[in-house]
């Protein structure tokens, strides 16, 4: 299995090569200066060497495929910063892959995104650089779970985070982001709504909404891992840090927080608070893409890595546009009535 896939790997490097001027060189510093100006405080100088081979590559052969790159908040900074074409949150990212006039897709995040893109865009050619980048989230939780679940509490409206499959989408009354989630639960009909899968970010809704929340009692792998007294921690040993915390957070740990928002909503939080110092309590890439555009904000970076979002890296993006590979399809009958509880949730976002 290794092996195999060992093999799958040098071939493609191999192929790249013979393809695209992969060599560190002078030149290629030179063609993606510009880019490198915006990281150069987050990536040293010799790593960049490595990448900028990689990110001319990348941003030639888009246009050349009409293929439009759509990153995660969590993409390393030579991504996040170098190749991609729009960056958001999982509720930017559905809206943008409305929006897109590109043929092609190149999903930069995980699986449940680059369905949702396929979903939104049935016409369109959606490829992921590495279709194993999953999430503990959208794993945990089936469709026949959420009919249980409705048997259980019947009539209650089923409130799915987009961190789930396509088939657990489709039987959903409606989908949510952390973003959304507490305008999505208060639009619902009824006293009851059923919120998946995401157990953390259904009591975090919970205490501020006026309905009542069942839940499904799934987590995420990397914010389930903070705790408070690691916040109050921070706090005791860097006196005025400011605390943001994204609402996958368990809720001791919001409750900590100076701030709780999606990760867009803590990015912005940032870029309009300017605060002299701050933690970002989520994944360990965001502070590097967000300390290369705010150098006066001072970041104590707790690192936790999603092993998901870590798949996605320049070689395989380049090898997925270079080769098609690997195309995300999503089953005919899950098609409509997903797309409907994304789109549903795009129209309540909007009015
Ligand atoms: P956001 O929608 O806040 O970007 O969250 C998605 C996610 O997977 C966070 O772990
Ligand atoms: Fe899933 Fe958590 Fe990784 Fe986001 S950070 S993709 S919620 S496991």
């Amino acid at each position: 299995m290794f092996l195999n896939a060992q093999t799958k790997a040098d071939t493609a490097r191999a192929e790249m090569e013979a393809h695209y001027d992969l060599e560190v060189s002078e030149a290629a510093m030179r063609d993606t200066a510009d880019l490198y100006a915006r990281v150069k405080d987050v990536i040293p100088e010799p790593d960049w060497m490595r990448f900028a081979p990689y990110v001319r590559a990348i941003n030639k052969l888009k246009g050349e495929k009409d293929a439009v790159v759509l990153a995660h908040n969590y993409m390393t900074p030579e991504i996040f910063h170098g190749v991609s074409d729009v960056a958001g949150d999982s509720l930017q990212l559905a809206i943008e892959a409305t929006k897109v006039r590109q043929q092609t897709i190149i999903q930069c995040g995980v699986h449940f995104m680059a369905e949702t893109s396929k979903i939104l865009n049935p016409q369109k050619t959606v490829l992921i650089p590495d279709s194993r980048a999953g999430c503990s989230l959208a794993s945990s939780i089936t469709a026949a779970d959420i009919e249980r679940m409705r048997a259980d509490y019947p009539g209650a409206q089923v409130v799915s985070y987009v961190n789930t499959t396509a088939e657990v989408k489709a039987a959903s009354d409606i989908c949510c982001t952390s973003s959304n989630a507490l305008a999505i639960v208060e639009a619902q009909p009824g006293d009851t709504v059923i919120m998946t899968p995401d157990g953390y970010l259904a009591q975090n809704v919970a205490n501020q909404a006026k309905k009542r929340i069942v839940y499904w009692e799934g987590a995420c792998i990397v914010h389930e891992q903070f705790t408070a007294e690691e916040l109050r921690a921070y706090r005791e040993a860097h006196p005025g840090v400011a605390i943001i915390a994204h609402p996958e957070c368990p809720v001791e740990v919001v409750e900590e927080a100076d701030f709780t928002g999606s990760t867009a909503g803590m990015i912005q939080w940032v870029k309009t608070n300017r605060p002299a110092k701050v933690v970002m309590v989520t994944e360990c890439s965001m502070s590097d893409n967000v300390a290369a555009e705010t150098p006066d904000v001072e970041f104590v970076r707790p690192c936790n890595i999603c092993p998901h979002m870590k798949r996605i890296s320049l070689e395989n993006i380049l090898w997925s546009l270079h080769s098609g590979t690997e195309e995300v399809t999503v089953p005919e009958e899950y098609l409509e009535p997903a797309a409907r509880a994304v789109q549903r949730m795009i129209e309540v976002t909007n009015s």
